[in-house]
């Protein structure tokens, strides 16, 4: 495929030359100037590389490679300047130009040129697809993970982020409920809007309605001026309202109207504002014993859980430990951990889920004196979870033969529960009982 490049430039002369020189081996298009141009590059978004003098009567270059970058942020520019202008080059640069070329133009120069900003273009476009292809497959949105459990929970954020719909987010502490909400956000037709994270917990009860509701001028004492609450600041975005469980029941009445009627009232004021919000909510508790409690609406508890999403614990899903401790291997400083550690950490119950295995291997990483992270590197509270049966020094297949009748065990004999639980396809499983004879 031939690559299709726009060549702007005011002079005639410039122009058909450089356009005449290229034309065998792009597809050229040019324009006189850079309103003519921003025409060319809204109406045909293939064009790949922007070539363009900086001097121009009417909008410069350099602010047409900026308005062309905001529309169309893969194009690459090169920018003309006149020979000795060495300052405004360096300045073009830094404001996104990927070369620049002086005047009068080497045509030898100005085709290798070309084709290097159209290369680096390219496998910067090829890695962003590549690692898109990679959260595809272990994780989405910085959400690790590749066991069943969680490539349900990621097929449940795809169906349920380009949606308006409500969410709540249901699992224990750090399985990453935040990390869900933002991946909601950050997939949906709102990600330019803002995303507003409210942590009922962390806040004093009594500032919680002006809060989240925001206050008119005096409207209590200490009100010394109207200040908008967060439902207004996460308009036209997402607010996530986390340990929602600690919501006072006053404020729940409060915000089951802005969930009917999507709208509010700033406290001191009569005046109804309208908003336009996405609300995720997220609990690490049992919402619905706290409903039988009379802690929290039942009325409120069915609005919020219109996408009912349950993450689950660690321990439900150890096939992700791996993937999980190598990438924060790499993030804290690229040590590795030896077969027998990790055999350890799998069969770990991690009662903090991810947040505790993120710390775990952060110290593990700072207190291991070589490169390598060993058994004795694993905190002994961390080996007590491991049967009896799994010996660290036995064989690779009796440790995953003792892992799978141990794991079989737990879960009372459900091969399917079983398999899901070691991250394995049911297949595997049989195979492998069959294997050992059961
Ligand atoms: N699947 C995952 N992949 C990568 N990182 C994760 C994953 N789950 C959690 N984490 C990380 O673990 C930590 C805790 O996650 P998060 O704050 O989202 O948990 P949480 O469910 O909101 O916990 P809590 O109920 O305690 O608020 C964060 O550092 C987050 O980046
Ligand atoms: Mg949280």
């Amino acid at each position: 495929m031939t690559d299709r490049i726009l060549i702007v430039d005011d002079e005639k002369d410039t122009r058909e030359f450089m356009a005449r020189a290229l034309s065998g081996k792009y597809e050229v298009l040019t324009a006189a100037d850079a309103e003519l141009a921003m025409k060319q590059l809204d109406t045909d978004r293939s064009i790949r590389l922007l070539l363009s003098d900086v001097r121009m009567p009417g909008e410069d270059g350099i602010t047409l490679m900026k308005a062309a970058k905001a529309m169309n942020p893969g194009l690459a520019v090169i920018l003309l300047t006149a020979f000795g202008s060495i300052d405004q080059a360096v300045a073009a640069m830094k404001d996104g130009a990927d070369d620049f070329i002086t005047k009068p133009v080497d045509l030898d120069q100005l085709e290798l040129r070309i084709e290097k900003a159209l290369k680096a273009h390219r496998l910067e476009s090829e890695v962003k697809h590549l690692k898109a292809q990679l959260d595809e497959k272990y994780g989405m949105n910085g959400i690790i993970g590749n066991s069943p459990a969680m490539q349900k929970v990621f097929r449940m954020i795809r169906q349920a982020a380009p949606t308006d719909a409500t969410v709540l987010i249901q699992g224990p502490s750090g399985t990453g409920k935040e990390l869900v909400a933002r991946a909601i956000h950050n997939l949906s037709n709102r990600s330019k809007g803002p995303f507003v994270a409210v942590e009922f917990a962390a806040i004093s009860p009594n500032l919680l309605e002006s809060e989240m509701f925001g206050h008119e001028k005096g409207a209590f004492t200490g009100a010394v001026s109207r200040r908008i609450g967060r439902f207004e600041a996460a308009n036209h975005g997402t607010i996530f309202l986390d340990e929602i469980s600690e919501m006072p029941l006053e404020l729940q009445v409060k915000l089951l109207r802005v969930l009917q009627e999507r709208e509010f009232q700033r406290v001191g004021s009569n005046e109804t504002v309208k908003c336009d919000i996405r609300i995720v909510a997220a609990t690490n508790r049992d919402l619905a014993a706290y409903v039988k409690d009379g802690k929290f609406r039942e009325d409120l508890y069915y609005r919020l859980n219109v996408i009912d999403m349950r993450l689950p614990a660690l321990k439900e899903r150890t096939g992700d430990v791996p993937l999980l401790v190598n990438r924060y291997l790499r993030e804290f400083g690229g040590k590795s951990v030896s077969p027998d550690a990790m055999r350890l950490l799998e069969a770990y119950q991690w009662p903090g889920n991810v947040r505790e295995l993120r710390n775990a291997v952060e110290k593990m990483c700072v207190l291991s004196s070589s490169g390598e992270i060993g058994v004795d590197d694993v905190p002994d509270e961390m080996k007590r979870d491991v049967p009896m049966t799994l010996s660290v020094s036995g064989t690779l297949e009796e440790t995953e033969k003792a892992k799978i009748l141990a794991v079989l065990e737990e879960v009372g004999g459900n091969r399917t529960k079983a398999a899901e639980r070691l991250g394995i396809s049911r297949r595997t499983i049989y195979r492998k009982l069959e294997e050992y004879g059961l």
